[in-house]
């Protein structure tokens, strides 16, 4: 497709230097506006460098510590690149960095912190415009949540996925694949050789995970809303083209704060069921359940658990990408990308909205105006899907009266309607320390339930719903059974795993009430999940029920402890996820 429209039709009206936001911080009489044209001096800036200029702020998510984002430090010189052909002035943020990888106990815990962050930041500093740069699972919804908040002109620029992973002339997918090596270094079929060798292969270069896992979902959603310029979410991380659609954003934010199209009008109801149904026609990850919700709030869209089903089944899945299907983003992205991709399902009558605006086109349709699709298995036709319904299924039973997700689309068939008896672990390291214990008695017919790794008691609702298989089932051969859990689960993992329970165990949800031997039900079909204990038991078994103690007592911890809400809701803080608008700060 064609890159951003560089202008807007003449028709539109454009802002004067002196109805900038930053107009007040450096075109006004006072003594602040002096002091801060004379802090851009020091900063070596002349003044016709920047006054009357749209400031862009570019906030970057780059850092050390993040392989998904550590080529962003130089993308942003891209994206400066844009903004000065535009005739912007763009300053570089460093935002604090969200690594899946290496922040523990994961970085849900601390996706509300980044968007806490981007809001403020946006709002205290003199900025006309942001661009964000994120891709690595919570940051894009982050990013988004907080720019929401802010409602400036807004282009989010994805990090772009990884270059596929090689082992011995075996294509890997990152996480996906490191799941099923370590499955098969358990069942002894691989050694620490092996291992070594694969340790170089999964992750080659720079870009967030490169299978259709949290990151390529939450960036694909992006480019659906309407935040990105076109294609961004598809492009390797490492291509030149990533470096171009780096500095067409540049060039596009200016132009944005030029005619005031601000987020809101971007981020409608519309948009957010069009990024919901790309997201389940994609196949994609369950996190992005939480975060489309959490988002959608921020944008004052009532967004529900209700909706995903209902899209789900007027969506079938499109991409055959792992975890669930069989290649990687760069296939994806040779096969057409998203608006390939996009192009076809609009074709599916009342699924997208492509009369609503993007950052770069006046509709979706113009957007997706000559996007084809190059591969037609990476990229399936309508007529020939890879599942006639969308990748996620919302249950609701005695178990979750406020609901839970499976992604059915990646379990086995005989798994999707199934009864069996509970082994219940109370938390992951009572788990791990006892799964392979032949005493507890587990066969494949066994739900395996894990409790308190929701949003509060994991805390954080770390990924761990994928409950790992016992080594002697794995022996036998058995790759996937019944997991039920309030944990959320990896993008890139699989399996009949029940997430996101709601309410939690550590709140006291009916999750926190089974007993070891208990009757499960799981009926995908019917989209129930049951525990087949009769209400007096269950009422008796609430009365004994004491709630686990506080996990914080203080810091970020207790903020957090007090203000989280429930997977159904998003998983936002009360006080961040309010409506309203906060005053602008006295600048002059
Ligand atoms: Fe960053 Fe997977 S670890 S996207
Ligand atoms: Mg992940």
């Amino acid at each position: 497709t064609s890159p951003a429209t560089p202008e807007a039709p003449a028709a539109t009206p454009r802002r004067t230097p002196e109805e900038l936001r930053s107009h007040q911080w450096y075109g006004t009489d006072g003594l602040r506006s002096f002091s801060h044209r004379a802090r851009t001096r020091q900063l070596g800036y002349l003044p016709q460098e920047h006054l009357g200029k749209p400031v862009i702020a570019i906030l970057n998510t780059w850092s050390d510590i993040n392989p998904c984002h550590v080529h962003l430090r130089d993308r942003a010189q891209a994206v400066k690149r844009g903004v000065w052909q535009a005739g912007g002035f763009p300053l570089e943020f460093p935002v604090s960095t969200l690594s899946e990888t290496f922040q523990k106990p994961t970085p849900m815990l601390y996706r509300n912190l980044l968007a806490m962050e981007t809001e403020e930041l946006l709002r205290s500093y003199p900025v006309d415009g942001a661009v964000l740069m994120g891709g690595c699972d919570k940051s894009t919804p982050a990013l988004l949540m907080g720019a929401a908040t802010a409602d400036l002109p807004t282009v989010f620029v994805p990090a772009g996925p990884m270059l596929p992973g090689h082992w011995r002339n075996e294509v890997l997918g990152s996480g996906t694949d490191m799941w099923k090596y370590w499955d098969d270094k358990r069942a002894g079929l691989i050694g620490d050789c092996e291992m070594s060798e694969l340790e170089s292969g999964l992750a080659r270069s720079p870009g967030h995970c490169m299978t259709m896992g949290t990151a390529s979902t939450l960036t694909a959603a992006a480019e659906a809303l309407g935040v990105t310029v076109p294609g961004a979410s598809s492009i390797p991380a490492v291509d030149s083209g990533h470096e171009r659609m780096a500095a067409d954003s540049g060039l596009r934010i200016v132009e944005l704060v030029r005619q005031d199209l601000k987020l809101s009008k971007i981020l409608t109801r519309e948009a957010y069921e069009d990024a919901v149904a790309t997201v389940l026609a994609l196949g994609g990850s369950t996190n992005a359940v939480i975060h489309l919700i959490a988002m959608a709030g921020r944008s004052g869209v009532r967004l529900t658990l209700d909706d995903f089903d209902r899209i789900a089944r007027t969506v079938p899945v499109l991409a055959d990408l792992r975890p669930g299907g069989r290649y990687l983003m760069e296939d994806f992205y040779f096969a057409g990308g998203l608006p390939g991709f996009l192009a076809e399902l609009a074709q599916l009558k009342d699924v997208l909205h492509l009369d609503r605006p993007t950052v770069a086109h006046t509709t979706l349709r113009e957007q997706l105006d000559g996007a084809l699709v190059h591969n037609p298995e990476v990229i399936r036709p309508l007529d020939n899907p890879r599942a006639s319904e969308g990748g996620v299924a919302v249950l609701r039973g005695n178990l979750c009266p406020d609901g839970a997700v499976i992604k059915h689309i990646a379990c086995e068939q005989r798994l999707l309607e199934h009864t069996g008896p509970a082994v219940v672990f109370d938390d992951y390291k009572t788990m791990q320390a006892t799964i392979n214990d032949p005493a507890l008695g587990i066969t494949e017919d066994s739900v395996l339930v894990l409790r308190n790794a929701g949003p509060l008691g994991g805390p954080g609702m770390p990924e761990y719903g994928m409950l790992p298989i016992p080594d002697h089932l794995l022996k036998k051969g058995v790759r996937d059974m019944v997991r039920i859990s309030d944990a959320r689960m990896s993008g890139t993992s699989y399996g009949a795993c029940v997430l996101h329970i709601a309410p939690e165990s550590y709140v006291g949800g009916p999750l926190a009430l089974v007993h070891t031997g208990d009757l499960i039900t799981l009926d995908v079909e019917a989209r129930t999940l049951r525990l087949e204990v009769d209400d007096a038991e269950l009422e008796r078994r609430r009365a004994a029920w004491t709630p686990p103690p506080p996990r914080y007592a203080r810091g970020y911890g207790a903020l957090y402890q007090e203000q989280m809400t429930q997977a159904d809701t998003g998983c936002d803080f009360r006080f961040l996820a309010a409506p309203g608008v906060d005053p602008e700060p006295y600048a002059g």
